[in-house]
Protein backbone atom coordinates (compact mmCIF):
# COMPACT_ATOMS: atom_id res chain seq x y z
CA UNK A 1 0.00 0.00 0.00
CA UNK A 2 1.26 3.40 -1.16
CA UNK A 3 2.08 6.25 1.78
CA UNK A 4 -1.17 7.97 -0.12
CA UNK A 5 -3.71 5.07 0.37
CA UNK A 6 -2.41 4.60 4.00
CA UNK A 7 -3.13 8.49 4.19
CA UNK A 8 -6.20 8.15 2.58
CA UNK A 9 -7.80 5.13 4.79
CA UNK A 10 -6.90 7.16 8.16
CA UNK A 11 -10.22 7.85 10.11
CA UNK A 12 -8.67 11.16 11.56
CA UNK A 13 -6.01 12.47 9.12
CA UNK A 14 -4.32 15.56 9.27
CA UNK A 15 -6.19 18.29 7.39
CA UNK A 16 -5.57 21.59 5.68
CA UNK A 17 -7.92 24.58 4.88
CA UNK A 18 -7.07 27.70 3.34
CA UNK A 19 -5.54 29.32 6.56
CA UNK A 20 -5.06 26.64 8.70
CA UNK A 21 -3.37 23.21 9.73
CA UNK A 22 -5.52 20.83 11.59
CA UNK A 23 -2.88 17.90 12.99
CA UNK A 24 -3.64 15.52 15.86
CA UNK A 25 -2.78 16.51 19.74
CA UNK A 26 0.84 15.65 20.93
CA UNK A 27 2.03 15.94 24.19
CA UNK A 28 4.25 18.60 22.92
CA UNK A 29 0.62 20.47 23.20
CA UNK A 30 0.55 20.57 27.15
CA UNK A 31 1.03 24.68 27.76
CA UNK A 32 -1.46 25.24 24.95
CA UNK A 33 -4.13 22.01 26.19
CA UNK A 34 -3.23 23.53 29.71
CA UNK A 35 -4.11 27.61 28.67
CA UNK A 36 -7.08 26.48 26.60
CA UNK A 37 -9.08 24.30 29.59
CA UNK A 38 -8.41 26.82 32.50
CA UNK A 39 -9.21 30.43 30.07
CA UNK A 40 -12.54 31.39 32.19
CA UNK A 41 -13.59 32.77 28.50
CA UNK A 42 -13.74 29.19 26.84
CA UNK A 43 -14.64 27.13 30.28
CA UNK A 44 -17.76 29.29 31.10
CA UNK A 45 -19.21 26.96 28.55
CA UNK A 46 -17.80 24.19 28.83
CA UNK A 47 -20.17 22.08 31.21
CA UNK A 48 -19.34 18.52 31.11
CA UNK A 49 -15.58 18.92 32.76
CA UNK A 50 -14.31 21.12 35.04
CA UNK A 51 -11.35 23.54 34.00
CA UNK A 52 -7.89 22.15 34.47
CA UNK A 53 -6.03 23.41 37.61
CA UNK A 54 -3.09 21.90 36.51
CA UNK A 55 -0.50 21.00 33.83
CA UNK A 56 -1.02 16.93 35.11
CA UNK A 57 -4.38 17.40 33.84
CA UNK A 58 -3.77 18.62 30.67
CA UNK A 59 -1.02 15.64 29.97
CA UNK A 60 -3.92 13.27 31.01
CA UNK A 61 -6.27 14.77 28.40
CA UNK A 62 -3.57 14.67 25.61
CA UNK A 63 -2.97 10.84 26.72
CA UNK A 64 -7.02 10.63 26.44
CA UNK A 65 -6.59 11.59 22.45
CA UNK A 66 -3.06 10.28 22.26
CA UNK A 67 -3.29 7.35 19.25
CA UNK A 68 -6.67 8.34 17.59
CA UNK A 69 -6.99 5.08 14.83
CA UNK A 70 -7.64 3.01 17.70
CA UNK A 71 -10.44 4.75 19.26
CA UNK A 72 -13.97 6.28 18.92
CA UNK A 73 -12.62 10.23 19.59
CA UNK A 74 -9.62 12.11 18.37
CA UNK A 75 -8.79 15.90 18.87
CA UNK A 76 -7.12 18.10 16.48
CA UNK A 77 -4.71 21.50 17.52
CA UNK A 78 -5.86 24.00 14.92
CA UNK A 79 -2.50 26.07 13.53
CA UNK A 80 -2.76 29.16 11.71
CA UNK A 81 -0.54 29.15 8.85
CA UNK A 82 0.66 32.67 8.62
CA UNK A 83 2.68 32.79 11.88
CA UNK A 84 2.42 28.89 13.49
CA UNK A 85 0.67 29.62 16.40
CA UNK A 86 -2.00 26.87 17.62
CA UNK A 87 -5.13 28.78 18.35
CA UNK A 88 -7.56 25.93 19.32
CA UNK A 89 -8.63 21.88 18.92
CA UNK A 90 -11.63 19.95 17.21
CA UNK A 91 -12.37 16.89 16.97
CA UNK A 92 -14.79 13.59 17.38
CA UNK A 93 -16.26 11.97 20.19
CA UNK A 94 -18.91 8.99 21.01
CA UNK A 95 -18.22 7.36 17.60
CA UNK A 96 -20.69 5.07 17.46
CA UNK A 97 -19.89 3.04 14.48
CA UNK A 98 -23.07 0.89 14.65
CA UNK A 99 -25.66 3.75 14.56
CA UNK A 100 -23.52 5.85 12.05
CA UNK A 101 -23.00 8.76 14.27
CA UNK A 102 -20.69 10.68 16.42
CA UNK A 103 -20.58 14.32 18.60
CA UNK A 104 -18.06 17.12 17.62
CA UNK A 105 -16.66 18.90 20.23
CA UNK A 106 -14.28 22.21 19.46
CA UNK A 107 -13.08 25.27 21.50
CA UNK A 108 -10.77 28.26 20.41
CA UNK A 109 -8.55 30.68 22.48
CA UNK A 110 -10.37 33.95 23.06
CA UNK A 111 -8.31 36.56 20.50
CA UNK A 112 -9.15 34.70 17.48
CA UNK A 113 -12.75 34.47 17.76
CA UNK A 114 -14.44 36.80 15.04
CA UNK A 115 -12.10 35.63 12.06
CA UNK A 116 -14.43 32.79 11.07
CA UNK A 117 -11.10 30.21 11.87
CA UNK A 118 -13.54 27.99 13.30
CA UNK A 119 -15.79 27.80 10.36
CA UNK A 120 -13.03 27.04 8.24
CA UNK A 121 -11.95 24.06 10.36
CA UNK A 122 -15.18 22.52 10.87
CA UNK A 123 -16.32 22.56 7.06
CA UNK A 124 -13.04 20.46 6.60
CA UNK A 125 -13.85 17.96 9.70
CA UNK A 126 -16.88 17.86 8.52
CA UNK A 127 -16.42 16.81 5.67
CA UNK A 128 -13.70 13.97 7.21
CA UNK A 129 -16.92 12.62 9.23
CA UNK A 130 -18.93 11.90 6.58
CA UNK A 131 -16.41 10.30 3.91
CA UNK A 132 -13.70 8.89 5.62
CA UNK A 133 -15.61 7.96 9.13
CA UNK A 134 -18.86 7.11 7.15
CA UNK A 135 -20.95 8.86 9.96
CA UNK A 136 -24.91 9.66 8.65
CA UNK A 137 -25.52 11.77 11.93
CA UNK A 138 -23.06 14.28 13.54
CA UNK A 139 -24.42 15.88 16.93
CA UNK A 140 -23.55 18.94 18.86
CA UNK A 141 -24.50 19.79 22.84
CA UNK A 142 -24.39 23.49 23.43
CA UNK A 143 -25.25 25.42 26.69
CA UNK A 144 -27.97 27.34 26.17
CA UNK A 145 -26.37 30.50 26.43
CA UNK A 146 -22.94 29.96 24.01
CA UNK A 147 -24.80 32.04 21.38
CA UNK A 148 -21.06 31.83 19.27
CA UNK A 149 -21.51 28.10 18.94
CA UNK A 150 -25.22 28.22 18.41
CA UNK A 151 -24.81 30.91 15.76
CA UNK A 152 -21.10 28.57 14.26
CA UNK A 153 -23.30 25.37 13.87
CA UNK A 154 -26.43 27.25 12.21
CA UNK A 155 -24.02 28.75 9.49
CA UNK A 156 -22.89 25.02 9.38
CA UNK A 157 -26.11 23.95 8.76
CA UNK A 158 -26.88 22.05 11.90
CA UNK A 159 -30.31 21.80 13.20
CA UNK A 160 -31.62 22.35 16.92
CA UNK A 161 -33.83 18.96 18.01
CA UNK A 162 -34.77 19.85 21.33
CA UNK A 163 -33.64 21.34 24.38
CA UNK A 164 -31.74 18.80 27.01
CA UNK A 165 -32.68 19.89 30.13
CA UNK A 166 -30.61 20.23 33.64
CA UNK A 167 -27.89 17.49 30.82
CA UNK A 168 -24.92 18.51 33.01
CA UNK A 169 -24.00 18.75 36.64
CA UNK A 170 -20.77 21.13 37.52
CA UNK A 171 -20.07 23.07 40.89
CA UNK A 172 -23.62 22.26 42.57
CA UNK A 173 -25.40 23.24 40.05
CA UNK A 174 -27.53 21.82 36.28
CA UNK A 175 -27.23 23.60 32.73
CA UNK A 176 -29.54 22.97 30.25
CA UNK A 177 -28.15 22.33 26.53
CA UNK A 178 -29.40 22.13 22.86
CA UNK A 179 -29.22 19.31 21.17
CA UNK A 180 -28.56 19.64 17.80
CA UNK A 181 -27.37 17.71 14.74
CA UNK A 182 -26.04 17.50 11.12
CA UNK A 183 -27.48 14.61 9.00
CA UNK A 184 -25.18 13.44 5.46
CA UNK A 185 -27.96 13.96 3.52
CA UNK A 186 -28.50 17.58 4.29
CA UNK A 187 -24.26 18.40 4.38
CA UNK A 188 -23.99 16.98 1.15
CA UNK A 189 -27.56 19.27 -0.58
CA UNK A 190 -25.83 22.45 1.47
CA UNK A 191 -22.65 21.47 -0.21
CA UNK A 192 -24.46 21.09 -3.83
CA UNK A 193 -26.53 24.20 -3.03
CA UNK A 194 -23.51 26.33 -2.11
C1 LIG B 1 -17.43 28.50 19.67
C2 LIG B 1 -16.24 29.30 19.15
C3 LIG B 1 -15.18 28.39 18.57
C4 LIG B 1 -16.77 30.23 18.04
O1 LIG B 1 -15.74 31.10 17.61
P1 LIG B 1 -16.07 32.19 16.48
O2 LIG B 1 -14.83 32.93 16.18
O3 LIG B 1 -17.27 32.96 16.87
O4 LIG B 1 -16.50 31.27 15.23
P2 LIG B 1 -16.01 31.31 13.75
O5 LIG B 1 -14.61 30.86 13.64
O6 LIG B 1 -17.01 30.59 12.91
O7 LIG B 1 -16.05 32.84 13.38
C5 LIG B 1 -17.28 33.51 13.21
C6 LIG B 1 -17.05 34.96 13.45
O8 LIG B 1 -16.00 35.42 12.59
C7 LIG B 1 -16.50 36.47 11.73
N1 LIG B 1 -15.77 36.34 10.46
C8 LIG B 1 -14.80 37.19 10.05
N2 LIG B 1 -14.30 36.77 8.88
C9 LIG B 1 -14.97 35.65 8.54
C10 LIG B 1 -14.89 34.78 7.42
N3 LIG B 1 -14.04 34.99 6.43
N4 LIG B 1 -15.71 33.72 7.39
C11 LIG B 1 -16.59 33.50 8.37
N5 LIG B 1 -16.71 34.30 9.46
C12 LIG B 1 -15.90 35.37 9.54
C13 LIG B 1 -17.99 36.24 11.69
O9 LIG B 1 -18.68 37.41 11.36
C14 LIG B 1 -18.25 35.82 13.14
O10 LIG B 1 -18.11 36.90 13.99
P3 LIG B 1 -19.37 37.57 14.75
O11 LIG B 1 -20.13 36.44 15.42
O12 LIG B 1 -18.75 38.51 15.69
O13 LIG B 1 -20.16 38.17 13.61
C15 LIG B 1 -15.61 30.18 20.28
O14 LIG B 1 -16.55 31.12 20.72
C16 LIG B 1 -15.13 29.35 21.48
O15 LIG B 1 -14.05 28.78 21.45
N6 LIG B 1 -15.94 29.33 22.57
C17 LIG B 1 -15.55 28.64 23.81
C18 LIG B 1 -15.58 27.13 23.69
C19 LIG B 1 -16.92 26.63 23.24
O16 LIG B 1 -17.94 27.23 23.51
N7 LIG B 1 -16.92 25.51 22.51
C20 LIG B 1 -18.15 24.92 21.99
C21 LIG B 1 -18.86 24.14 23.01
S1 LIG B 1 -20.40 23.58 22.34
Amino acid sequence: MSLQDLHKHKNFPDLETEHLFLRQMTFDDIDFVYNEFSDPMITQYLMDEPPLTNRDEARDIIQFYSDPETKTHNRWVLVRKIDNQTIGTCGFHKWDKRYFRAEIGYDMLPQFWGHGYMKEALEVVLANGFQQMELNRIDALVAIENKRSLSLLNRLGFQQEGLLRDYFYLDGKFYDHFLLSLLKRDWHKNKIQG
